[in-house]
């Protein structure tokens, strides 16, 4: 497949074209009477249209048909699609999960949208305010299917093969290491090329930010130019009867039926769209004398609450950088923490917990549950001579943070049979070193 194009920069204003289209946009106005090439205007709106203009977000789609050219919407079998959270009662316990398995193609063949497992959540899709947690786990492309979520936006974190994602603003291909969000509404279809798993994070209502940098100063952390966006790619492919929409509305899914594939826009502008980041290119900004900052400062897109510096969501990854703060513990700290914290690993090794935790499984640490190294880690980093050293090389961990309580649902907890009935049994070899008669001699002066 060619090298794909995109357009640079976070949240711009952005005009597209097929280059077998040339004009295809309108000039100077959004609704000619006609349309160049006869297309269709629809717009796309991702805010009230009288929001402020810095969270204002709107495109315009030029299209061979309009949206609404579709069969009537019917529910279809769930799945492991939810968002009651009610499922099991809850448990403050820390959580941890083995590589979720993915199907075997040669048993099941299982596509992006059958393949969506609802791990843990929490809030209310009908009034805007919550998030979920779900994995991913499939074999096969969609084929003739696209799907598109009312409730809110998808971050999508792939962890094992490459996705190849036809949007209606053009094509994304998307490996682990690099991540993507599609928002409320866009459909979109996956191609997938081997036994494929991965991590993705729903937010209702709100859409995601770039953290503000305040004395960091204008440039660091994720850099609005390094995420990438779609150009605009169409066909004209006509499947009588035969091209299913699928719909997440609600926390349900429905599906219809249409003649024609969605990716029929020739040309779109506007400020709202599916993008996609490198996380290799996140600049990291950490300690440099002691102590450590704390991890918000590894914080790639927040999906902000209505509380001031309260995130529904933060996504937060651990990327490879120097560890070099002088007479400090430099692992992750023990810690209890109001905020929830659902970790997965991409690839590598967490430099907290160097075995049980694995790519493709995942760990949940609740509101105000204690977590921290666990015992051997502790041992090695108290001892460890303190020289400027390389932490994460060839490993990327990510975190999605939550201000909400998450409840895990009955597939996180029980059906997908993965979760790790030992996990409390790293911290138990941890012991007491209070010496109450003597001073640490190692203590710095
Ligand atoms: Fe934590």
């Amino acid at each position: 497949m060619a090298e794909l194009k995109y357009i640079s920069g976070f949240g711009n204003e952005c005009a597209s074209e097929d280059p077998r289209c040339p004009g295809s946009l309108p000039k100077g106005q959004n609704n000619p009477q006609v349309c160049p090439y006869n297309l269709y205007a629809e717009q796309l709106s991702g805010s009230a249209f009288t929001c402020p203009r810095n969270t204002n977000k709107r495109s315009w789609l030029y299209r061979i048909l309009p949206s609404v050219s579709h069969k009537p919407f019917e529910s279809i079998d769930q799945g492991h699609v939810t968002h009651n959270w009610d499922e099991v009662g809850p448990d403050p316990n820390q959580l941890r999960w083995k590589p979720f398995e993915i199907p075997k193609a040669s048993e099941k063949k299982v596509d992006f949208v059958s393949g969506l497992y609802t791990l843990c959540g929490a809030g209310d899709i009908k009034s805007n305010n919550g998030l979920a947690v779900h994995i991913f786990l499939c074999n096969s492309s969609m084929e003739n299917r696209c799907f598109y979520n009312s409730d809110g936006d998808f971050l999508i974190v792939p962890q094992k093969g490459k996705l190849l994602i036809y949007t209606e603003f053009g094509k994304m291909s998307l490996q682990p290491n690099e991540i993507c969000v599609i928002q409320r509404g866009m459909r979109f279809s996956v191609d997938v090329f081997e036994e494929t798993r991965g991590y993705i994070l729903e937010v209702y209502g709100v859409h995601f930010e770039l953290p503000d940098l305040g004395p960091i100063g204008a440039n660091g952390l994720a850099n609005p130019r390094d995420f990438l966006i779609p150009v605009a790619w169409y066909e004209d492919r006509r499947v009588p009867g035969g091209y299913t929409v699928i719909n997440k509305y609600q926390g349900k899914l429905f599906a219809c039926k249409q003649d024609v594939s969605p990716f029929n826009v020739v040309a779109w502008h506007g400020n709202y769209t599916p993008y996609k980041y490198n996380l290799e290119n996140f600049m990291v900004i950490n300690a440099v004398a002691f102590d450590h900052a704390d991890p918000s400062i590894f914080t790639v897109l927040t999906a902000k609450s209505l509380r001031p510096g309260v995130a529904i969501a933060d996504f937060v990854i651990f990327p490879p950088r120097w560890g070099v703060a002088d007479k400090t513990f430099r692992p992750p700290y023990y810690h209890r923490n109001c905020m929830s914290e659902f970790m997965g690993l991409i690839k590598g090794h967490y430099e907290a917990k160097q075995g049980g935790f694995l790519p493709g499984g995942g760990s949940l640490h609740s509101a105000m549950t204690p977590h921290g190294p666990d015992a051997d880690c502790f041992e090695k980093a108290s001892k460890a001579k303190l020289e400027p050293e390389r932490i994460a090389d060839g490993t990327m961990a990510f975190m999605f943070e939550s201000s909400l309580s998450l409840a895990v649902t009955k597939w996180g907890l029980k059906t997908c049979s993965c979760l790790d009935d030992n996990y409390y049994k790293c911290w138990e070899p941890l012991r007491s070193h209070f010496t109450p008669n003597s001073r640490s001699p190692t203590e710095p002066k």
